[in-house]
């Protein structure tokens, strides 16, 4: 099982979108794929709403009630699963958050999933905060990707994701992979290569080639349910996050478990 999370601790800069659009994106190449929803706000659980989702499958009963990850997938179509996040999640940091092994507790889950759906590409979508269970997706996942929008606030942003990820490095005992994705570019503006300028001189060759565009068919497909390709498939969207997977299958070093 590849497990990649999706992190910033800043909102809006296309945490979701990454989320929803790689699972597509690997699920268009014909791999069996899963979305995690970490965020209690539930976004990504909401794109879904009209798969008529269990309300009692969510991913707080894995971390308050032990049920298996596997018994909490929700199928949206044949080999695309769910695990779907709402509120109580919120409720992890206060309740566990001062226990031993609450911060294995997600890979270990994921262990188990593993043994059950071997072959799956694995996406978390984090919350906006640097928490337990960002925390846990951090400890979890082989691979991080850090969108960054196009302006300025988010390359402050950037750098206190990687102040984090390297203050973590000591807890973990291991370099945490990342790579950081340019989203929401728009090559007509000078902010655009400005920011990706910025960003290669301070991460270099952690920043992906690849950059995601503004692009309407990102914003208007979640509205209906789709990922982009499942929306419009020859949009600009669907182009950048296909080349994004053509791109990490080249060159990231993600290993399956
Ligand atoms: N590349 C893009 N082109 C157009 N709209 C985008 C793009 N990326 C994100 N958006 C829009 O920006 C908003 C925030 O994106 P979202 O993925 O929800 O960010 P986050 O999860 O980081 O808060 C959403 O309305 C989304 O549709
Ligand atoms: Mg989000």
């Amino acid at each position: 099982m590849i497990k990649i999370g999706i992190f910033n601790q800043k909102g809006g800069v296309g945490k979701t979108t990454t989320a929803l659009n790689l699972a597509g994106a690997f699920y268009a190449q014909q791999h069996a794929v899963t979305m995690l929803d970490l965020d209690p706000q539930g976004h990504l659980t909401g794109i879904f709403k009209r798969h008529a989702l269990d309300p009692n499958k969510h991913l707080y009963q894995f971390y308050q009630a032990d049920i298996p990850l596997v018994q909490l997938l929700q199928t949206l179509q044949p080999n695309m699963h769910l695990l779907a996040a709402n509120a109580e999640l919120m409720k992890v940091d206060s309740y566990f958050g001062r226990g031993p092994n609450i911060l294995k507790k997600l890979s270990q889950g994921l262990a188990s999933l593993a043994v059950e759906t071997p072959d799956t590409a694995l996406i978390v979508d984090c919350c906006p905060y640097i928490g337990v269970i960002s925390l846990n997706a951090i400890f979890a996942c082989d691979l991080m990707i850090v969108p960054v929008a196009s302006d300025y606030f988010s390359v402050g942003s950037a750098i206190k994701v990687e102040r984090a990820l390297r203050a973590l490095e000591p807890v973990l005992k291991r370099r945490v992979e990342r790579r950081y994705l340019l989203t929401r570019a728009d090559k007509r503006k000078k902010m655009t290569s400005e920011v990706e300028c910025e960003l290669r001189a301070l991460f270099g060759d952690e920043v992906l080639e690849t950059k995601i565009s503004e692009n309407i068919a990102l914003a208007e497909s979640p509205r209906l349910g789709k990922n982009v390709f499942e929306y419009d498939k020859s949009s600009p969207g669907a182009r950048d996050y296909a080349q994004l997977l053509i791109e990490l299958k080249a060159n990231v070093p993600m290993q399956s478990s």
